[in-house]
């Protein structure tokens, strides 16, 4: 049996999925948790057999044989925290958004390189069985060449700290609604995932600009009287070009009149698919109309992101799914995204 990997994760919100996936997989232990709430981190660490408590991540860099940790907290504190831990020799996994900024994030990789160290980002609606069936289409070359999609997640009422319990698994800061301190609202928040799945399935095409609107109407009263400043979208809704003239167009939201809805669409010459539910739309003969529910084989049951980092750490050749290089990709989109908002016209995505 090889020696175990020592991971620590950091954050006690979204970061407890990590600590249970984490310790489901073969051969890692949790040495560690940390998060400023130092109740919550010993309540976690007693349920995944960790031995440390901490709540400076600064003390985690002390601990001997540490090899990985894992950042769940506040996204302006992404790249400070996993430049920290690149540089004390750790391999990271980082929650999404990747940074606050191109910048950071372009830092963050660069950090990962000089340390040697492996870089992996928190995406996991790539990780859904569908996600992944549909990726191996893609990659087979089996929806011809692939020139649109669009995709939207559309939250009747998901507004973090409004509609999300305090005492929840996650979405309870009021950093949330900070741009300083989040980078942007529902566009940073899960306008990140939507626009990753639908690039990663699209097959990564080189994105060029961007045209893009930002909303904030439906919640300004409530923060108001709860004495919360929110500087930040409730829904953006973006189409980006990429080489070539393929197009996307995603839009997300946090609160909306509408009804709730999640979907990805990928247009293809050969074929097209939506994820959910996930289904296929062919035309095999002229005329000949094919709609195929997909039964998603649970081929890669069992993978999830952080059994993927611990595969990548173990062999360093493996190639990684949403490694921070790619998801520089994605930050500079959503980047291009926010500044097209503020100017009210189409910029260029800076790659
Ligand atoms: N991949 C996903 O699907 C997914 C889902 C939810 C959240 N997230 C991401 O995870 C991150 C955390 O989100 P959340 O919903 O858990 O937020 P949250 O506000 O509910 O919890 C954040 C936790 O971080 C702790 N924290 C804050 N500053 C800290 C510091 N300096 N040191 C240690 N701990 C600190 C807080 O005490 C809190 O427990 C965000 O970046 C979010 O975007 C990802």
């Amino acid at each position: 049996m090889a020696t175990p990997l020592n991971v620590a994760v950091i954050g006690t919100g979204m970061g407890r999925y990590h600590m249970k996936e984490f310790v489901e997989t073969p051969n890692v232990k949790l040495v560690a948790v940390c998060d400023l709430n130092r109740a919550e981190a010993e309540h976690f660490a007693r349920e995944y057999g960790a031995e440390r408590v901490v709540t400076d991540y600064r003390e985690l860099w002390q601990i001997p044989g540490l090899d990985a940790v894992s950042i769940a907290i506040p996204n302006y504190l992404h790249a400070p925290v996993t430049i920290e831990a690149l540089e004390h020799g750790l391999h990271v996994l980082c929650e999404k958004p990747m940074a606050t900024s191109l910048e950071e994030a372009q830092r963050m990789v660069q950090a990962a390189e000089k340390a040697g160290k492996r870089l992996m980002i928190g995406m996991s609606q790539r990780f859904r069985p569908q996600s992944l069936a549909f990726r191996g289409m893609v990659e087979r070359g089996e929806l011809g060449e692939i020139y649109y999609a669009r995709s939207s997640w559309i939250r009747r009422r998901g507004m973090p700290v409004i509609h999300f319990a305090p005492g929840g698994s996650m979405g309870r800061g009021s950093w949330f609604v900070s741009r300083e301190r989040a980078g942007a609202g529902a566009l940073f928040d899960i306008g990140v995932h939507m626009f990753d799945l639908t690039w990663w399935l699209m097959g990564n095409p080189k994105p060029v600009a961007v045209s893009a609107n930002s909303f904030r109407n439906l919640c300004n009263a409530e923060f108001e009287r709860r004495g919360i400043v929110c500087d930040v979208d409730e829904l953006t809704s973006a189409l980006v070009r990429f080489e070539n003239g393929v197009t996307a167009f995603f839009d997300v939201s946090w609160v909306a009149h509408q009804k709730d809805e999640m979907n990805v669409r990928i247009f293809g010459t050969q074929a097209g698919f939506e994820v959910y539910p996930p289904t296929i739309y062919r035309e095999p003969h002229w005329g000949e109309l094919h709609t195929d529910t997909v039964e998603i084989k649970l081929v890669e049951e069992g993978l999830n992101p952080r059994r993927h980092f611990v595969e990548c750490i173990r062999d360093p050749e493996k190639p990684m799914i949403a490694s921070g290089q790619e998801c520089l990709n994605v930050m500079a989109v959503l980047d291009a995204v926010r500044r097209s908002a503020e100017a009210g016209h189409e910029v260029a995505v800076n790659l």
